[in-house]
Protein backbone atom coordinates (compact mmCIF):
# COMPACT_ATOMS: atom_id res chain seq x y z
CA UNK A 1 0.00 0.00 0.00
CA UNK A 2 1.14 3.16 -1.18
CA UNK A 3 1.37 5.72 2.05
CA UNK A 4 2.01 8.81 0.08
CA UNK A 5 -1.28 8.79 -2.28
CA UNK A 6 -4.61 9.92 -1.30
CA UNK A 7 -6.27 6.89 -2.23
CA UNK A 8 -4.95 3.45 -2.90
CA UNK A 9 -7.09 0.55 -4.65
CA UNK A 10 -6.43 -2.79 -3.98
CA UNK A 11 -8.33 -5.67 -6.07
CA UNK A 12 -8.35 -9.38 -4.43
CA UNK A 13 -9.38 -11.68 -7.41
CA UNK A 14 -10.74 -15.51 -7.22
CA UNK A 15 -13.34 -17.68 -8.08
CA UNK A 16 -16.73 -18.02 -5.87
CA UNK A 17 -15.89 -19.67 -2.50
CA UNK A 18 -11.93 -19.46 -2.37
CA UNK A 19 -11.88 -16.85 0.15
CA UNK A 20 -11.95 -13.72 -0.72
CA UNK A 21 -14.40 -12.30 1.69
CA UNK A 22 -12.99 -14.28 4.58
CA UNK A 23 -9.69 -12.43 4.11
CA UNK A 24 -11.17 -9.16 3.36
CA UNK A 25 -13.00 -9.50 6.68
CA UNK A 26 -9.43 -10.68 8.42
CA UNK A 27 -8.14 -7.61 7.57
CA UNK A 28 -10.93 -5.39 7.99
CA UNK A 29 -11.11 -6.71 11.35
CA UNK A 30 -7.51 -6.85 12.31
CA UNK A 31 -6.67 -5.09 15.23
CA UNK A 32 -3.93 -3.02 13.51
CA UNK A 33 -6.37 -1.50 10.68
CA UNK A 34 -8.84 -0.94 13.21
CA UNK A 35 -5.69 1.48 14.91
CA UNK A 36 -4.44 3.03 11.40
CA UNK A 37 -7.69 3.65 9.77
CA UNK A 38 -10.65 5.61 11.45
CA UNK A 39 -13.08 4.84 10.04
CA UNK A 40 -13.89 1.49 7.90
CA UNK A 41 -16.42 0.81 5.78
CA UNK A 42 -17.95 -2.49 4.48
CA UNK A 43 -20.14 -2.63 1.45
CA UNK A 44 -21.21 -5.54 -0.46
CA UNK A 45 -23.20 -4.52 -3.70
CA UNK A 46 -23.00 -6.15 -7.12
CA UNK A 47 -22.71 -3.60 -9.30
CA UNK A 48 -21.67 0.54 -9.52
CA UNK A 49 -24.36 1.43 -11.38
CA UNK A 50 -24.72 4.84 -10.27
CA UNK A 51 -22.04 6.66 -7.86
CA UNK A 52 -24.37 8.53 -6.01
CA UNK A 53 -26.02 5.69 -4.56
CA UNK A 54 -22.22 4.28 -3.37
CA UNK A 55 -22.16 7.60 -2.07
CA UNK A 56 -25.08 7.43 0.13
CA UNK A 57 -24.56 3.65 1.60
CA UNK A 58 -21.04 4.96 2.48
CA UNK A 59 -22.65 8.03 4.59
CA UNK A 60 -25.19 5.70 6.19
CA UNK A 61 -22.57 3.13 7.05
CA UNK A 62 -20.49 6.19 8.39
CA UNK A 63 -23.58 7.40 10.26
CA UNK A 64 -25.51 4.46 10.72
CA UNK A 65 -28.98 6.35 9.66
CA UNK A 66 -30.51 5.98 6.33
CA UNK A 67 -30.35 8.71 4.24
CA UNK A 68 -33.50 10.54 3.22
CA UNK A 69 -33.48 11.13 -0.58
CA UNK A 70 -31.10 14.14 -1.20
CA UNK A 71 -29.03 15.61 -3.90
CA UNK A 72 -25.13 13.92 -4.77
CA UNK A 73 -24.03 17.62 -3.55
CA UNK A 74 -25.67 17.61 -0.11
CA UNK A 75 -24.64 13.87 0.22
CA UNK A 76 -21.11 14.93 -0.72
CA UNK A 77 -21.22 17.56 1.45
CA UNK A 78 -22.33 15.21 4.53
CA UNK A 79 -19.50 12.82 3.82
CA UNK A 80 -17.12 15.58 3.88
CA UNK A 81 -18.46 16.22 7.78
CA UNK A 82 -18.69 12.10 8.40
CA UNK A 83 -14.97 11.60 7.14
CA UNK A 84 -13.34 14.89 8.02
CA UNK A 85 -9.46 13.93 7.26
CA UNK A 86 -10.01 10.84 8.76
CA UNK A 87 -7.73 8.00 7.21
CA UNK A 88 -10.49 5.32 6.11
CA UNK A 89 -10.99 1.59 4.59
CA UNK A 90 -13.55 1.00 2.28
CA UNK A 91 -14.18 -2.70 1.40
CA UNK A 92 -16.30 -3.04 -1.67
CA UNK A 93 -16.90 -7.19 -0.90
CA UNK A 94 -18.16 -9.02 -4.63
CA UNK A 95 -17.95 -6.13 -7.27
CA UNK A 96 -19.24 -7.71 -10.11
CA UNK A 97 -19.95 -4.97 -12.37
CA UNK A 98 -18.20 -1.67 -12.90
CA UNK A 99 -17.31 0.28 -16.01
CA UNK A 100 -13.70 2.44 -16.35
CA UNK A 101 -15.58 6.16 -16.62
CA UNK A 102 -18.04 5.31 -13.42
CA UNK A 103 -15.17 3.84 -11.19
CA UNK A 104 -12.42 6.73 -12.29
CA UNK A 105 -15.47 9.42 -11.31
CA UNK A 106 -16.11 7.80 -8.09
CA UNK A 107 -12.44 7.75 -7.22
CA UNK A 108 -12.18 11.62 -8.07
CA UNK A 109 -14.76 12.14 -5.61
CA UNK A 110 -13.81 10.15 -3.00
CA UNK A 111 -10.45 12.44 -3.37
CA UNK A 112 -12.17 15.28 -3.19
CA UNK A 113 -14.03 14.25 -0.04
CA UNK A 114 -11.13 13.64 1.97
CA UNK A 115 -7.24 14.54 0.71
CA UNK A 116 -5.34 12.76 3.46
CA UNK A 117 -2.59 10.40 2.51
CA UNK A 118 -2.84 6.97 3.20
CA UNK A 119 -6.69 5.96 2.64
CA UNK A 120 -7.28 2.61 0.84
CA UNK A 121 -10.60 0.30 -1.34
CA UNK A 122 -10.16 -2.96 -0.90
CA UNK A 123 -12.29 -4.59 -3.67
CA UNK A 124 -13.35 -8.32 -3.88
CA UNK A 125 -14.16 -10.05 -7.12
CA UNK A 126 -14.87 -12.77 -9.17
CA UNK A 127 -13.60 -10.75 -12.02
CA UNK A 128 -10.53 -10.00 -13.78
CA UNK A 129 -12.12 -7.28 -15.89
CA UNK A 130 -13.63 -5.26 -12.82
CA UNK A 131 -10.24 -6.25 -11.03
CA UNK A 132 -8.28 -4.38 -14.05
CA UNK A 133 -10.16 -1.38 -13.61
CA UNK A 134 -9.91 -0.87 -10.07
CA UNK A 135 -6.04 -1.20 -10.21
CA UNK A 136 -3.49 -2.02 -12.18
CA UNK A 137 -1.10 -5.07 -9.81
CA UNK A 138 -4.25 -7.38 -9.44
CA UNK A 139 -4.38 -9.87 -5.97
CA UNK A 140 -4.86 -13.24 -7.65
CA UNK A 141 -5.86 -15.69 -4.32
CA UNK A 142 -4.26 -18.46 -4.36
CA UNK A 143 -5.85 -21.70 -3.74
CA UNK A 144 -5.76 -23.73 -0.62
CA UNK A 145 -3.25 -26.37 -0.02
CA UNK A 146 -4.38 -30.16 -0.56
CA UNK A 147 -3.18 -30.50 3.08
CA UNK A 148 -5.82 -27.07 4.19
CA UNK A 149 -8.79 -28.31 2.27
CA UNK A 150 -8.02 -31.76 4.34
CA UNK A 151 -7.46 -30.34 7.29
CA UNK A 152 -11.09 -28.03 6.80
CA UNK A 153 -12.88 -31.59 5.70
CA UNK A 154 -11.97 -33.49 8.62
CA UNK A 155 -13.31 -30.77 11.26
CA UNK A 156 -16.25 -30.32 9.37
CA UNK A 157 -16.67 -34.19 9.33
CA UNK A 158 -15.75 -35.68 12.15
CA UNK A 159 -16.03 -33.54 14.58
CA UNK A 160 -14.91 -35.87 17.60
CA UNK A 161 -11.56 -35.84 15.44
CA UNK A 162 -12.02 -39.45 15.11
CA UNK A 163 -11.04 -40.22 11.48
CA UNK A 164 -12.16 -43.79 10.16
CA UNK A 165 -9.37 -46.01 8.60
CA UNK A 166 -11.33 -45.99 5.21
CA UNK A 167 -11.99 -42.25 4.65
CA UNK A 168 -8.44 -41.91 5.04
CA UNK A 169 -7.49 -44.25 1.92
CA UNK A 170 -9.84 -41.74 0.21
CA UNK A 171 -7.81 -38.56 1.25
CA UNK A 172 -6.62 -37.79 -2.63
CA UNK A 173 -10.17 -38.25 -3.76
CA UNK A 174 -11.61 -36.27 -1.66
CA UNK A 175 -8.65 -32.98 -1.88
CA UNK A 176 -9.24 -33.43 -5.47
CA UNK A 177 -12.94 -32.80 -5.65
CA UNK A 178 -12.49 -29.85 -3.43
CA UNK A 179 -10.03 -28.22 -6.23
CA UNK A 180 -8.55 -26.09 -3.18
CA UNK A 181 -11.78 -24.20 -2.48
CA UNK A 182 -12.80 -23.78 0.83
CA UNK A 183 -16.02 -24.18 0.49
CA UNK A 184 -15.58 -26.94 -1.01
CA UNK A 185 -14.00 -28.43 1.70
CA UNK A 186 -15.99 -27.21 4.24
CA UNK A 187 -19.49 -28.30 2.68
CA UNK A 188 -18.17 -31.79 1.53
CA UNK A 189 -17.19 -32.12 5.03
CA UNK A 190 -20.95 -31.23 6.43
CA UNK A 191 -22.44 -33.35 3.67
CA UNK A 192 -19.98 -36.48 5.41
CA UNK A 193 -20.73 -35.59 8.98
CA UNK A 194 -23.09 -37.42 11.16
CA UNK A 195 -23.03 -40.30 8.24
CA UNK A 196 -22.52 -44.06 8.55
CA UNK A 197 -19.62 -45.69 6.23
CA UNK A 198 -22.18 -47.36 4.09
CA UNK A 199 -23.51 -43.51 3.45
CA UNK A 200 -20.68 -42.10 2.46
CA UNK A 201 -19.23 -44.77 0.52
CA UNK A 202 -22.26 -44.53 -1.44
CA UNK A 203 -21.41 -40.72 -1.39
CA UNK A 204 -18.38 -41.41 -2.60
CA UNK A 205 -19.19 -44.01 -5.30
CA UNK A 206 -22.03 -41.89 -6.69
CA UNK A 207 -21.03 -40.07 -10.14
CA UNK A 208 -21.87 -36.72 -8.90
CA UNK A 209 -18.21 -36.59 -7.17
CA UNK A 210 -15.97 -36.45 -10.21
CA UNK A 211 -13.56 -33.77 -9.86
CA UNK A 212 -14.34 -30.99 -12.78
CA UNK A 213 -14.38 -27.21 -13.39
CA UNK A 214 -18.17 -27.72 -11.91
CA UNK A 215 -16.99 -29.12 -8.60
CA UNK A 216 -18.14 -26.69 -6.05
CA UNK A 217 -21.67 -26.60 -8.00
CA UNK A 218 -21.51 -30.70 -7.97
CA UNK A 219 -20.74 -30.68 -4.37
CA UNK A 220 -23.24 -27.94 -3.50
CA UNK A 221 -26.19 -30.14 -5.71
CA UNK A 222 -25.16 -32.96 -3.66
CA UNK A 223 -25.12 -31.58 0.03
CA UNK A 224 -28.68 -30.45 -0.72
CA UNK A 225 -30.05 -33.96 -2.30
CA UNK A 226 -28.82 -35.18 0.70
CA UNK A 227 -30.46 -33.03 3.31
CA UNK A 228 -32.81 -35.61 5.05
CA UNK A 229 -36.15 -34.23 4.45
CA UNK A 230 -38.49 -32.74 1.22
CA UNK A 231 -39.68 -30.14 3.92
CA UNK A 232 -36.10 -28.84 5.12
CA UNK A 233 -35.07 -28.71 1.32
CA UNK A 234 -38.16 -26.56 0.68
CA UNK A 235 -36.79 -24.30 4.01
CA UNK A 236 -33.48 -24.36 1.73
CA UNK A 237 -35.07 -23.01 -1.37
CA UNK A 238 -36.86 -20.61 0.59
CA UNK A 239 -33.62 -18.28 1.07
CA UNK A 240 -33.46 -17.40 -1.91
CA UNK A 241 -36.28 -14.60 -2.16
CA UNK A 242 -33.95 -12.95 -0.17
CA UNK A 243 -30.97 -10.67 -1.50
CA UNK A 244 -27.92 -11.60 -1.54
CA UNK A 245 -25.49 -11.19 1.47
CA UNK A 246 -29.06 -10.75 3.55
CA UNK A 247 -28.28 -11.40 7.13
CA UNK A 248 -30.69 -13.98 8.75
CA UNK A 249 -32.27 -13.42 12.04
CA UNK A 250 -32.26 -17.28 13.21
CA UNK A 251 -36.13 -16.98 15.47
CA UNK A 252 -37.77 -14.72 12.67
CA UNK A 253 -36.78 -17.00 10.00
CA UNK A 254 -38.23 -20.29 11.77
CA UNK A 255 -41.18 -18.04 12.12
CA UNK A 256 -41.17 -17.46 8.30
CA UNK A 257 -40.60 -20.95 7.35
CA UNK A 258 -44.31 -21.62 10.36
CA UNK A 259 -45.97 -19.06 8.39
CA UNK A 260 -45.39 -20.86 5.23
CA UNK A 261 -46.05 -24.46 6.25
CA UNK A 262 -42.88 -26.20 5.75
CA UNK A 263 -42.33 -27.42 9.43
CA UNK A 264 -44.52 -30.06 10.52
CA UNK A 265 -44.38 -30.91 14.12
CA UNK A 266 -44.10 -35.14 14.76
CA UNK A 267 -44.35 -37.28 17.48
CA UNK A 268 -40.63 -37.05 18.11
CA UNK A 269 -40.80 -32.91 17.78
CA UNK A 270 -44.03 -32.35 18.50
CA UNK A 271 -42.98 -28.30 18.90
CA UNK A 272 -42.96 -26.34 15.38
CA UNK A 273 -40.12 -23.99 16.81
CA UNK A 274 -38.39 -26.39 17.66
CA UNK A 275 -38.60 -28.41 14.33
CA UNK A 276 -36.83 -25.06 12.69
CA UNK A 277 -34.38 -24.92 14.98
CA UNK A 278 -33.62 -28.63 14.27
CA UNK A 279 -33.57 -27.64 10.64
CA UNK A 280 -31.63 -24.46 11.29
CA UNK A 281 -28.97 -26.99 12.62
CA UNK A 282 -28.56 -29.26 10.11
CA UNK A 283 -28.49 -26.03 7.39
CA UNK A 284 -25.27 -25.27 9.94
CA UNK A 285 -24.46 -28.69 9.32
CA UNK A 286 -24.80 -29.47 6.44
CA UNK A 287 -22.13 -26.00 5.77
CA UNK A 288 -25.11 -24.52 4.15
CA UNK A 289 -25.35 -21.31 6.49
CA UNK A 290 -22.28 -19.71 7.40
CA UNK A 291 -20.71 -16.46 9.11
CA UNK A 292 -22.96 -17.17 12.27
CA UNK A 293 -23.65 -14.68 15.40
CA UNK A 294 -23.28 -16.14 19.00
CA UNK A 295 -25.57 -14.29 21.71
CA UNK A 296 -23.68 -15.01 25.29
CA UNK A 297 -24.95 -18.34 25.80
CA UNK A 298 -23.49 -19.60 22.49
CA UNK A 299 -27.21 -19.75 20.68
CA UNK A 300 -26.87 -18.87 16.75
CA UNK A 301 -28.91 -15.66 16.52
CA UNK A 302 -27.92 -14.82 13.37
CA UNK A 303 -25.80 -16.26 9.92
CA UNK A 304 -25.49 -15.44 6.41
CA UNK A 305 -25.83 -18.13 3.28
CA UNK A 306 -22.77 -17.99 0.87
CA UNK A 307 -23.76 -16.46 -3.11
CA UNK A 308 -22.75 -19.32 -4.31
CA UNK A 309 -24.93 -21.67 -2.04
CA UNK A 310 -27.71 -18.80 -2.54
CA UNK A 311 -27.85 -19.64 -6.26
CA UNK A 312 -28.30 -22.69 -5.64
CA UNK A 313 -31.10 -22.03 -3.62
CA UNK A 314 -32.73 -19.74 -6.46
CA UNK A 315 -32.25 -22.75 -8.93
CA UNK A 316 -33.93 -25.25 -7.40
CA UNK A 317 -36.71 -22.78 -6.79
CA UNK A 318 -36.90 -21.80 -10.01
CA UNK A 319 -36.58 -25.59 -11.21
CA UNK A 320 -39.56 -26.31 -8.62
CA UNK A 321 -41.71 -23.38 -10.04
CA UNK A 322 -41.09 -23.89 -13.48
CA UNK A 323 -40.54 -27.34 -14.27
CA UNK A 324 -43.87 -28.14 -16.27
CA UNK A 325 -43.35 -32.01 -15.45
CA UNK A 326 -42.44 -31.29 -11.74
CA UNK A 327 -44.47 -34.10 -9.91
CA UNK A 328 -44.64 -31.81 -6.63
CA UNK A 329 -47.73 -29.75 -7.56
CA UNK A 330 -45.74 -26.35 -7.88
CA UNK A 331 -47.19 -24.97 -11.00
CA UNK A 332 -47.13 -21.46 -11.85
CA UNK A 333 -50.92 -21.29 -10.71
CA UNK A 334 -49.64 -21.69 -7.07
CA UNK A 335 -46.70 -19.78 -7.15
CA UNK A 336 -46.60 -18.79 -3.69
CA UNK A 337 -43.06 -16.13 -4.09
CA UNK A 338 -42.75 -13.11 -6.02
CA UNK A 339 -40.40 -11.47 -6.40
CA UNK A 340 -38.12 -8.96 -8.74
CA UNK A 341 -35.59 -6.41 -9.51
CA UNK A 342 -35.20 -3.29 -10.43
CA UNK A 343 -34.12 -0.22 -9.37
CA UNK A 344 -35.75 1.03 -6.17
CA UNK A 345 -37.56 3.71 -7.87
CA UNK A 346 -39.07 1.66 -10.20
CA UNK A 347 -40.49 -0.73 -7.83
CA UNK A 348 -43.78 1.01 -7.17
CA UNK A 349 -44.57 0.52 -10.69
CA UNK A 350 -44.16 -3.09 -10.79
CA UNK A 351 -47.83 -4.33 -11.38
CA UNK A 352 -48.27 -7.91 -11.58
CA UNK A 353 -52.15 -9.65 -11.45
CA UNK A 354 -52.10 -13.22 -11.95
CA UNK A 355 -50.43 -14.02 -8.71
CA UNK A 356 -52.81 -13.71 -6.18
CA UNK A 357 -51.80 -17.10 -4.39
CA UNK A 358 -48.30 -15.64 -3.89
CA UNK A 359 -47.80 -15.41 -0.04
CA UNK A 360 -44.58 -13.70 -0.18
CA UNK A 361 -43.06 -10.33 -1.69
CA UNK A 362 -39.62 -9.51 -2.07
CA UNK A 363 -38.49 -6.47 -3.82
CA UNK A 364 -34.85 -6.53 -4.79
CA UNK A 365 -33.43 -3.25 -5.45
CA UNK A 366 -30.58 -3.27 -7.54
CA UNK A 367 -29.29 0.50 -6.90
N1 LIG B 1 -8.46 -20.03 4.97
C1 LIG B 1 -9.63 -20.60 5.23
N2 LIG B 1 -9.70 -21.65 6.09
C2 LIG B 1 -10.88 -22.22 6.37
N3 LIG B 1 -12.07 -21.87 5.82
C3 LIG B 1 -12.05 -20.84 4.97
C4 LIG B 1 -10.85 -20.15 4.63
N4 LIG B 1 -11.14 -19.17 3.75
C5 LIG B 1 -12.48 -19.25 3.56
N5 LIG B 1 -13.04 -20.23 4.29
C6 LIG B 1 -14.46 -20.62 4.29
O1 LIG B 1 -14.82 -20.91 2.94
C7 LIG B 1 -16.10 -20.38 2.63
C8 LIG B 1 -15.99 -19.46 1.43
O2 LIG B 1 -15.21 -18.33 1.77
P1 LIG B 1 -15.53 -16.89 1.21
O3 LIG B 1 -14.53 -15.98 1.83
O4 LIG B 1 -16.96 -16.56 1.42
O5 LIG B 1 -15.23 -17.09 -0.34
P2 LIG B 1 -15.41 -16.07 -1.55
O6 LIG B 1 -15.66 -14.72 -0.96
O7 LIG B 1 -14.11 -16.14 -2.31
O8 LIG B 1 -16.56 -16.59 -2.34
C9 LIG B 1 -16.61 -19.69 3.89
O9 LIG B 1 -17.50 -20.58 4.54
C10 LIG B 1 -15.37 -19.47 4.73
O10 LIG B 1 -15.67 -19.54 6.10
MG1 LIG C 1 -17.35 -13.48 -1.20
Amino acid sequence: MRKDAVLCTIPIVGMGGLGKTTLAKRIFNDQHIEKHFEKRIWLCLPEMSEIKSFLELILESLTERKVEVQSRDIIVKKLRDALGEKQYLLVLDDLWRVDSTSWHEFLDTLRGINTSRGNCILVTTRSKQVASIVAADLHKLGKLTDDHCWSIFKQRAFVDGEVPEEILSVENKIVEMCQGLPLAASVLGGLFCNKEKHEWQAILDGSSLVASEDSIKNILKLSYDYLPSPHLKKCFSYFAIFPKDFQFEKDQLIQLWMAEGFLRPCQETPVMEDVGNKFFQLLLQYSLLQDVNLDKYNNTTHCKMHDLVHDLAGDILKSRLFDPKGDNGEKLSQVRYFGWESPSDQIDKIYEPGRQASRSCQPQSSS
